[in-house]
């Protein structure tokens, strides 16, 4: 996939794919932007060399190496810090606009997703993966529960960047959970021909098609995280 380019007035969100299969963010206004994540730093270099942009500062999600392997590269090289996901959550002015940063262990037992509420943007890293979770890597399902949950009462409109394509392989286990589930059906089919738009859904459409917010309490979240380690191994 390509980087893809996504408007939120006079913002831009430029989805960067980078490794074998994750995403790193860069959000844009006048020139200026800061990095969601930074699994690879080579894609970022040369998304901003082309755009013309100045890198103001780092978000990062989790410390897993897909998420942060190029962030020292980009630290020394642009002389930018980045913030790590162990800080408290808080909310900041960034770009001119709100951003916050809050508490979503589960995945891991340190990790932040970032909100841009004034945008109408989410950046999930690991917590949730276009249609899905992650795995429980260092969290425990209770935390993970309640991570969603805080997800969950977003905005409906909220768009939702999570840290991998892993969307054929979701919407293949959310169908093998509620066979015949028109909305994950078309979430599939729509990926062959406009696959940006299957993967960074809203809320809404993450709320039909993920079977991990359609879960009502920590045990039934349990059995079926569960369940998915078994279908695909993560
Ligand atoms: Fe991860």
């Amino acid at each position: 996939m390509k980087t893809t380019r996504f408007e939120f007035g006079e913002y831009e969100v430029l989805a960067v794919p980078v490794l074998a299969d994750n995403f790193v963010y860069l959000v844009c206004r006048d020139g200026q932007a800061v990095l969601i994540d930074a699994g690879e730093a080579g894609p970022v270099f040369q998304t901003l060399e082309q755009e013309r942009l100045q890198l103001r500062e780092i978000l990062i999600t989790h410390t897993h190496q897909d998420h942060v392997g190029g962030c020292r590269a980009i630290q020394e090289r642009l002389g930018v810090l980045s913030t790590s996901p162990a800080v408290e959550s808080a909310t900041v002015q960034m770009l001119g606009t709100v951003c916050r940063s809050f508490s979503t262990p589960g995945h891991v037992a340190t990790h932040k997703c970032h909100h841009f509420p004034e945008l109408g943007i989410l950046f999930t890293g690991d917590a949730l993966i276009n249609g899905a979770c992650g795995r429980i890597l260092g969290g425990t399902a209770q935390q993970y529960f309640e991570s969603l949950q805080a997800i969950k009462a977003l905005p409906d409109e909220t768009v939702v960047f999570g840290g991998h394509d892993y969307l054929v392989e979701n919407m293949e286990f959310a169908l093998s959970v509620e066979p015949g589930n028109a909305a994950m059906q078309a979430r599939l089919d729509l990926y062959r021909t406009d696959p940006a738009a299957a993967l960074f859904a809203t809320l809404a459409e993450e709320k039909k098609t993920n079977p991990f917010l359609r879960v009502e309490s920590v045990a039934e979240f349990a059995e079926l995280r569960q369940r998915k380690d078994r279908f695909l191994g993560r």
